[in-house]
């Protein structure tokens, strides 16, 4: 499958959402990353249900939602009522994962899990079967515009090896510090989605780095 780019709406000017939403909608990306933050499970707020909410009429694009929330699963219709097509929940949160990803899946929406960079890929064995995506942090999650920590080549090759002994179809989604300089071999090493927040928003052409990124 050739690799796909989901630009990470937390790096966009948010007073001016529709021009982002539009600018992707034009663009080569089929998803849109949004990632949404409680304050509590990281040291971070960012957006929630109204702003997702909004925007969905803008584009028709997948709505990649990114759970860094403390218990995900009270919330799994909400966030398909508000328009979300693929819901990620971190594994540090979710006790009861296994479950999680039921419902997600009941609830209509492809089910994604998030792990942390100290979280190892074999912590995923039991569920990998069960679910479309696989949300690799290469940053500690919170905030965009971190930098690349390189140890997640290796998770992405142990978590391949994985994808193949428990016969998951689950794509990796490497999310933080991807751009240009890392992009390729992030792909060539096994990565399926690349999330980009600063290195699409922070760029001069945003709709130019997103071709590139997706080339
Ligand atoms: C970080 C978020 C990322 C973030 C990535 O907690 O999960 O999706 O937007 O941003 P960049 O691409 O700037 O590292
Ligand atoms: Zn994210």
């Amino acid at each position: 499958m050739p690799h796909l780019v989901a630009p990470s709406l937390l790096s966009a000017d948010f007073a001016d959402l529709k021009s982002a939403v539009h600018m992707v909608d034009e663009s080569p990306a089929p998803w849109l990353h949004l990632d949404v933050m409680d304050g509590v499970f990281v040291p971070n707020i960012s957006f929630g249900l109204p702003v997702i909410r909004a925007i969905r009429p803008l584009t028709k694009k997948v709505f990649d939602v990114h759970l860094m929330i403390v218990r995900p699963e009270n919330y799994i219709t909400a966030f398909r009522d508000a328009g979300a097509n693929l819901l990620s929940v971190h594994i540090e949160a979710s006790p009861h994962l296994h479950r999680t990803v039921q419902a997600i899946k009941a609830a209509g929406m492809k089910a994604g899990v998030a792990i942390n960079p100290h979280t190892p890929v074999s912590a995923l064995e039991e569920v990998l079967a069960d679910i479309d995506l696989v949300c690799l942090m290469s940053v500690n999650p919170g905030f965009g515009g971190q930098q690349f920590i390189p140890r997640t080549y290796q998770k992405i090759e142990a978590l391949v090896e994985l994808r193949k002994k428990t016969g998951s179809k689950a794509l990796i989604e490497i999310d933080g510090g991807v751009g240009t300089g890392n992009a390729r071999q992030l792909v060539h090493t096994g990565a399926d989605v690349l999330v980009a927040g600063n290195s699409v928003f922070g760029a001069p052409d945003p709709a130019a780095a997103i071709r590139e990124l997706s080339a």
